[in-house]
């Protein structure tokens, strides 16, 4: 802390950015700067008090307010004011926590910003205490509001629907509030996803522009507002949506908000994603730093029709294409009401006895006689109204009284927010995993979002069901990942309608769509990259699209690689290349979990797509190209410029995956160039329709691990 002309200054600070709060002589927190790292030297110079920090509503604010609270004696306003603050090292970050208080009123509001240096990552969530003998109504409640001060900005969002996740659109923003949010509840992010960027000045490229990246970790609602203001400066309050969600505060009591996550880059998006995921791996996601499992799904082979011995044999081609682990998705409980389509079942997690005589604990031990691990498919927060659980519990479902049912998948939404529920929905998951000790893994699905909502739980407090429906999910992971701290688990949403941070500290992985065509899912697949990890992004090769088997592997390498197909389909050349694409995805994917990502050609520009993983050491890296150029006459194909690379390395470049007999189209001089060649005159892809290559680039200085 720096005093300044009167004003006192708090610096939070990352090795490539600073944020600069203000503490003004009226005692409220200024955000003065944030941009770019400053040299220490010239924070004294930055005395900009026009944006108050964390703006609350009903005194002087003039547009949209991070926070909005009704006190209880009716008067809608809040004022915060600076007390003290705190800061501390924890676990590789440094904490600053900053209390304000209403001077009038008993509410602390205590914001709590981690700065990560070496990620370049900042998160902000905020505490609010009722101090008071009375209850107050906390109306808005945002994790971050941040101001930026440009003559332009531009926002890029991610937005789509059932297997079209993470369209990206870039839009300027100009004057008055653009807003994205959920209101889904449950499958929060079918249509909207909780991620932006908004570049100043310009639209930022890969790797030029100064650019913000943000994200909430949060598994419900959420809301971004992007307001620009009668001088051009932009606010963006970033946290759970609001709407319809009023949390009543009893006198004493405590509400915390999620955290929302934040980069800032003057190195374009490329260097904003590279933070994310290096903080992704270290901090948020479950075991970030671990190896995956590659697995083979049943789901598109056999949709609910399998039985028993189907299963076994199916083991036997996971066992064949080498993969860690079979995973057997819906369709295999049900007693009364057999899960054979998606009308029933749902609540009954109890083996069909048609199908599975012998029961999941057979599967198990049947999977690892034969040297494969055993996965299984759950949906436990739904029910289906043909259910054991629906007629025993109604009162355990989320629906309104005097209204006709409103399904979706044919099916509704349990009361999470009710103790009993949370333990029922524990109970499930641990019994599951407690039939057989081989049970190696769990896909967690939720396949439907909240309507015609109601508690029979919260009774007259209807307001606070969609974010106690999330607390309530959380207590039921956090005591699953008591019991079982490292169990691989797969987030998944009906596609990708569950994909954030929140989330994520439970799960290894998650599955970012059931769109599998090869090269639709190359979209789908740039547009996580941006703010996820590739060991979290699930990628299955499956019988979608109608590229060749070889493009559609390329891009499921690209993720987390899964089978999800007639394994006895492929023909002897299909089966030949995919059981050696496993073996070399392994080889490969310790770079692609854990290296550097650069997307080098964007597909939104022209019919190719490169992307590139480099290890941290810089000796190895691995590209991957795709052409769907019919044109090729009209349209040369330029060489690919690689980044990331040390110029002053020599590298080998060989193009590995490979169909039997085919030729490499990578031109490849012998196969030596330097960093600094490949990264100016790059490499040339021979162009063809549905043409896709995967180039491994080493220093032979050993392999990553
Ligand atoms: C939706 C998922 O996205 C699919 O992969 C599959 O698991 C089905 N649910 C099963 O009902």
């Amino acid at each position: 802390m720096q005093l300044v002309y009167g004003q006192e200054q708090l610096i939070i600070q990352t090795d490539q950015t600073t944020l600069v709060f203000t503490i003004g002589k009226d005692k409220k927190l200024y955000q003065s700067y944030l941009g770019a790292r400053l040299n220490p030297a010239d924070y004294a110079k930055i005395k900009d008090i026009r944006h108050e920090a964390y703006h609350p509503a009903g005194t002087d604010n003039l547009f949209e307010p991070a926070i909005q609270v009704l006190q209880a004696d009716g008067n809608p306003s809040l004022d915060l004011r600076y007390q003290k603050h705190d800061v501390q090292q924890v676990d590789g970050h440094q904490q600053t926590i900053i209390e304000l208080r209403d001077p009038q009123y008993p509410v602390k509001v205590n914001l709590i910003l981690k700065a990560f240096p070496k990620e370049s990552i900042i998160t902000s969530s905020v505490t609010i205490e009722n101090e008071g003998k009375k209850p107050v109504v906390l109306k808005q409640y945002a994790s971050s509001m941040l101001h930026l001060d440009a003559p332009n900005y531009w926002l890029t969002q991610f937005h789509g629907d059932w297997a079209a996740e993470m369209r990206m659109d870039e839009v300027p923003l100009n004057s008055g509030i653009k807003i994205i949010d959920s209101k889904l509840g449950a499958r929060a992010d079918m249509y909207q996803s909780p991620v932006f960027y908004v570049a100043e000045d310009k639209p930022a490229s890969e790797t030029t522009g100064k650019v913000l990246a943000g994200t909430l970790a949060w598994t419900g609602n959420f809301r971004f507002a992007f307001e620009v203001d009668n001088h051009n400066s932009l606010r963006i309050i970033s946290g759970i949506n609001n709407y319809n969600s009023e949390w009543p505060l009893a006198a004493g009591e405590q509400f915390n908000t999620p955290a929302f996550i934040f980069t800032f880059s003057d190195q374009g998006k490329g260097q904003a994603s590279r933070n994310l995921h290096d903080w992704a791996r270290n901090y948020a996601v479950l075991d970030g730093k671990e190896p995956r499992l590659t697995l083979l799904n049943n789901w598109e082979a056999t949709g609910m029709k399998f039985d028993q011995q189907k299963l076994v044999h199916l083991f036997d081609n996971g066992v064949t294409l080498g993969v860690d682990l079979f995973l057997l998705d819906d369709g295999w409980f049900g007693r009364k009401y057999p899960r054979d389509n998606d009308h029933t079942s749902l609540g009954d997690w109890q083996e069909d006895p048609k199908k599975l005589p012998d029961g999941l604990g057979y599967l198990a031990k049947a999977a690892t006689d034969k040297g494969i691990k055993f996965g299984v498919w759950l949906e436990p927060e739904m029910v289906s109204p043909k259910s054991e659980l629906y007629e025993k519990h109604p009162d355990w479902i989320l629906k309104l009284p005097n209204r006709d049912e409103h399904y979706y998948r044919n099916q509704l939404v349990l009361d999470l927010t009710n103790p009993k529920v949370q333990d029922f929905v524990y109970d499930v998951v641990d019994k599951t995993l407690s039939i057989d000790q081989h049970i190696a893994y769990v896909k967690w699905d939720c396949n439907r979002m909240m309507t015609n909502t109601y508690s029979p739980y919260l009774k007259h407090e209807q307001s606070k069901v969609a974010v106690a429906y999330v607390q309530g999910l959380y207590k039921v992971l956090d005591r699953l990942r008591q019991k079982y701290p490292h169990l691989p688990m797969m987030l998944c949403s009906g596609g990708g309608g569950r994909t954030d941070y929140g989330g994520l500290k439970y799960f290894t992985e998650f599955w970012p769509s059931d769109n599998t065509d090869g090269l639709e899912r190359i979209f789908i697949q740039w547009g996580y990259s941006n703010f996820f990890p590739a060991n979290t992004i699930a990628a299955h090769i499956t019988s979608w699209g109608k590229q060749p088997l070889k493009f559609r592997t390329d891009v499921a390498m690209m993720g987390k690689l899964g089978y999800d197909i007639e394994v006895g389909h492929m023909n002897e050349q299909e089966l030949a290349f995919s059981k050696l694409a496993v073996a070399t995805y392994k080889q490969l994917s310790p770079i692609i979990w854990q290296g550097d990502l650069y997307r080098l050609l964007n597909p939104y520009e022209q019919p190719q797509a490169a992307l590139m993983y480099v290890a941290k050491q810089k000796n190895e890296a691995v590209v991957f190209q795709f052409d769907w150029n019919t044109e090729r006459r009209n349209k040369p194909a330029y060489p690919v410029l690689l980044q990331g690379l040390d110029a002053k390395k020599q590298y080998r470049v060989e193009e590995v995956n490979l169909m039997p007999d085919s030729k490499s189209r990578v031109d490849e001089h012998g196969g030596a160039y330097s960093g600094d060649y490949l990264m100016k005159v790059g490499l040339h892809f021979n162009g063809q329709h549905y043409a896709s290559s995967v180039v491994k680039i080493s220093t032979g200085e050993g392999t990553t691990k």
